[in-house]
């Protein structure tokens, strides 16, 4: 998708700009004390059974060590550290906290648990990702003293209680996932303050209220996903107004509306729409047979009645459910 396809271009731009420059350097010397003790308590409290953090001893100096990308604007210091994927586990030291220069902190796919590291001094962080871990508890506030943040993936952990109103405070942000945990409480009407938000993903938590028309004021959002939580009441008009729109998920929740008659004039970039088991009612609009950018379409599982409409122009759609709902006539 194009956010994400950003997001990672993003992490290579910053690799480029903060850290290339000390990859193929073989005489760094400087060092932070600070940066350097982070790093070691960090190790000491991680579980690493494939040898991952192998390089990370004394001999070798601290910026590079497996996952540790230094500053070349400001020699020694941390500027990322990516560890994804190397079965890593343990519970994150509060001297994490002192990596003040960290820009990008990838950590995802392992198995770290405990409290999310704090991150509240942690100024310059642009890219965060800890997604597929098994951190516990909140999203603290701290969090929004991050204010250069442009990436969030905190999706797939266990973390719990509401998302905090100051999201709205990361003016920055352009891609939030925070599915697949326990999040519950109501979508924060603040978070449409990060006007740069083009991705949004809520979905699998235990999200209640009605999803706030105030999201509708996020008019460079690509891909808006609040599927699979307990969230009730229509979708509100002005979120059917984002022309941008290329993706909306809303399924298993309990909307109880009828799709917007000319659905497709107002969302012409429409790419995937999925609405199962939402309690929709009344017609298929005739309008989605024009959303020709259409892939996948998911309506099955509601009340929807009347006929089908010609799907004729959809040349790109791969993938339609209609079952489970009180259609009537011929497939057209
Ligand atoms: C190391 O970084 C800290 C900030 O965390 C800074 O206060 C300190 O001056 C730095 N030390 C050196 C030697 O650069
Ligand atoms: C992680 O552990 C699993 C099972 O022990 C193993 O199959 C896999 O290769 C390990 N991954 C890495 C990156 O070492
Ligand atoms: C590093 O973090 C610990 C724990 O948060 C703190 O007690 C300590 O003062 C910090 N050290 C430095 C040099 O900033
Ligand atoms: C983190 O690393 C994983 C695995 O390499 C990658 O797929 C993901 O895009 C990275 N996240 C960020 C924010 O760069
Ligand atoms: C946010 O950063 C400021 C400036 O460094 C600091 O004084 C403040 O304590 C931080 N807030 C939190 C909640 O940690
Ligand atoms: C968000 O997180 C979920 C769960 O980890 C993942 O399936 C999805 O691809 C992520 N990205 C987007 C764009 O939602
Ligand atoms: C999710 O949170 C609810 C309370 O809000 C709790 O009853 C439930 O056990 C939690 N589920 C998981 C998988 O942690
Ligand atoms: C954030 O948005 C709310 C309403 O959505 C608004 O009342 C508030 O003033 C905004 N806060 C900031 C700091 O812009
Ligand atoms: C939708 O957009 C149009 C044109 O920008 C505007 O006039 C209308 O008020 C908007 N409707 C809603 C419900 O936001
Ligand atoms: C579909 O688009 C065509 C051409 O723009 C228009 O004439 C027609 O009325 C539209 N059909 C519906 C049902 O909106
Ligand atoms: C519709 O609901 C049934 C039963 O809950 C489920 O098995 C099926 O996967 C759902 N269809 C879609 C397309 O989600």
């Amino acid at each position: 998708m194009r956010t994400l396809s950003m997001v990672i271009l993003l992490a290579f731009l910053l690799l480029l700009s903060y850290g290339a420059a000390n990859i193929h350097c073989s005489t760094v010397s400087h060092e932070n004390r600070t940066d350097v003790h982070s790093l070691l308590e960090f190790k000491a409290a991680t579980n690493d059974p494939t040898g991952a953090l192998r390089s990370w001893n004394r001999r070798v100096h601290y910026c590079n060590w497996e996952g540790v990308i230094c500053s070349s604007m400001k020699p020694g210091r941390v500027a990322a550290l990516q560890l994804p994927g190397q079965n890593l586990s343990g519970e994150i030291t509060p001297s994490f906290g002192n990596l003040t220069y960290l820009k990008l902190l990838n950590l995802s796919s392992n198995g770290f648990s405990g409290l999310l590291p704090p991150l509240n001094l942690l100024h310059e962080l642009v890219l965060l990702d800890l997604s597929s871990n098994s951190f516990q508890g909140t999203i603290p506030d701290s969090l929004m003293n991050c204010s250069n943040l442009e990436g969030v993936d905190l999706s797939r952990n266990m973390l719990e209680g509401p998302i905090p109103e100051e999201i709205g405070s990361l003016y920055n942000l352009i891609a939030l996932n925070i599915s697949r945990n326990n999040l519950s409480g109501i979508i924060p009407p603040t978070i449409s303050n990060a006007t740069q938000l083009q991705l949004l993903n809520l979905q699998e938590n235990q999200l209640g209220g009605s999803v706030p028309g105030e999201l509708g004021k996020l008019s460079n959002m690509f891909s808006l996903g609040f599927g699979d939580n307990w969230l009730s009441g229509p979708v509100p008009p002005s979120i059917f107004n984002l022309t941008g729109l290329g993706v909306l998920d809303g399924h298993l929740n309990m909307l109880r509306m009828a799709l917007p008659l000319n659905i497709c004039e107002t969302l012409p970039n429409l790419r995937i729409l999925i609405l199962g088991g939402t309690m929709l009612d009344g017609h298929i609009p005739a309008s989605l047979g024009n959303c020709t950018m259409l892939q996948v379409m998911d309506l099955s599982n509601n009340s929807l009645i009347g006929e089908i409409p010609s799907f004729g122009k959809l040349l790109s759609l791969a993938r339609l459910y209609l079952e489970s709902n009180n259609l009537q006539g011929v497939i057209p």
